[in-house]
């Protein structure tokens, strides 16, 4: 099966680092290395659409030096793999709210997203200051003045309300490093028949080979969406 959407919770980094006797954000720096690998082993894996959450709206509340290294981070990030993953047909879009971030980091999303808009082989979706209560709120909010929606208009209301392009996809496969068994507040909404795979790897050393490795233990799964099992 291809074009199949899978999301991850890239958690880890602090704790690895840690361990290692080093800071926490020295745990963020090499777990960038891990965003270039898993982005360029995702479409030979059969990915069309790759969701990785990078800053949660819960993460503001970590120390002011920490947040600030995360957003260096990906400013740097979109700065300077931008021209490869264009080359490479990867479209960038990122979802969550905008107006908490700095206005330079806005603008380099800004440009990043619509020097990547002609990519076809990977959508790569960024989630920077996400939080998915707050925006199926936004969306009930939009839509409270509509007394007949249906699950269908629910789904373009979340696409709309966090900056996506009007759909918010399901999620085939999640994915969370790290070893914690929980969603923290990620694609409530997208993942209720997501496959669930939880790794005590920790993300800086989570590469293609482990995206690999858990393609294939999504791809033994029989996914029912509440029929009964396909006789074999
Ligand atoms: C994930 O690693 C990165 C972000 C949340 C931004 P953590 O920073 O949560 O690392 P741990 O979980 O503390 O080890
Ligand atoms: C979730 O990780 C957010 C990201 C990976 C960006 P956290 O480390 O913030 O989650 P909790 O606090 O352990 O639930
Ligand atoms: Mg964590």
């Amino acid at each position: 099966m291809t074009d199949l959407h899978v999301a991850i919770i890239m958690d880890g980094n602090g704790r690895w680092a840690t361990a290692r006797g080093r800071p926490r954000n020295w745990g963020h720096r090499q777990g960038a290395e891990s965003v270039r690998s898993v982005v360029g082993a995702a479409p030979d894996l059969g990915i069309r659409t790759l969701t990785l959450y990078a800053f949660s709206s819960d993460n503001w509340k970590r120390p002011q030096s920490e947040v600030s290294v995360l957003m260096k981070l990906f400013r740097r990030y979109l700065r300077t793999e931008i021209d490869e993953l264009r080359d490479n047909g990867v479209r960038v879009k990122v979802i969550g709210r905008r107006d908490r971030l700095a206005s330079g980091l806005v603008t380099a999303i800004e440009r990043a997203e619509e020097q990547t808009a002609g990519g076809e082989r990977l959508e790569l979706r960024l989630a920077v200051d996400y939080s998915s209560r707050d925006l199926m709120l936004e969306a009930i909010r939009i839509a409270a003045a509509a007394s007949d929606i249906e699950r269908k208009d629910l789904v373009t209301l979340i696409g709309h309300a966090m900056n996506g392009d009007g759909e918010a996809p399901d999620v085939d496969l999640l994915i969370r490093t790290g070893g914690e068994r929980r969603l923290s507040d990620f694609l409530l909404w997208e993942c209720a028949y997501a496959e669930l795979y939880f790794t005590p790897t920790m993300w800086p050393e989570f590469h293609g080979s482990e995206l690999a490795a858990a393609m294939d233990d999504f791809r033994a799964r029989d996914r029912r969406f509440g029929r009964v099992a396909v006789a074999s």
